[in-house]
């Protein structure tokens, strides 16, 4: 049967939270773990999306926090597939503080390795992606680039 093939577009969400007082951390700010709980739900779900199915986060890349978010601030993450290989699909999650003008800083930029799984949690094959822009083909490159060095990284267990 031949691979389905979807757009990145397809899949992609935005979700904006506001910052409430039980997100934040003993220091005030937002606790960098609900961050990275709200980063890993919003690229599953864009796995789930793509994949058609249940999903499973195998990695997580770079988690590094530019600057903070404090209570009533607006945190907005974006998340879309960059990659697809056989069985996993590279998801990109940029976060961004953004002001009541619109304006957005970022917080951080994580790329999360998901693989599709059936019902017995056995990698599934995932459709293949549409790339129609030049940065999305960009980006595609770089994610081969980073998938070699997720394989290498597991074989020498560092
Ligand atoms: C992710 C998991 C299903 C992969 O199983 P596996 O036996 O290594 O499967 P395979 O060797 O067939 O690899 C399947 C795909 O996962 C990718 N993969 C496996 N380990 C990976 C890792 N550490 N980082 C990134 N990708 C990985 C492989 O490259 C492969 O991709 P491809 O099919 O697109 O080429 C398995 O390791 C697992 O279930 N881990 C636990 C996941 C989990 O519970 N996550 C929630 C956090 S607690």
């Amino acid at each position: 049967m031949e691979r389905e093939t979807k757009k990145i577009a397809d899949s992609m969400i935005e979700h904006i939270y506001q910052v409430r007082p039980e997100h934040l951390n003993a220091a005030g700010r937002l606790f960098g773990g609900k961050l990275m709980e709200w980063i890993d739900e919003i690229a599953g779900l864009v796995g789930m999306r793509h994949s058609g199915g249940n999903i499973t986060t195998a990695s997580v890349d770079n988690l590094r926090f530019i600057r903070g978010a404090f209570q009533h601030d607006l945190v907005v993450l974006i998340a879309k597939v960059t990659y697809v290989g056989n069985t996993s699909m590279e998801v990109r999650v940029d976060t961004y503080v953004e002001d009541f003008s619109g304006t957005r800083k970022p917080i951080n930029r994580a790329y999360l390795t998901l693989v599709a799984v059936d019902d017995k949690g056995v990698p599934r094959q995932v459709p293949s992606i549409l790339l129609e822009t030049e940065s999305e083909r960009a980006e595609w490159k770089a994610a081969e680039k980073r998938k070699e060095l997720r394989i290498q990284r597991k074989k020498e267990g560092f």
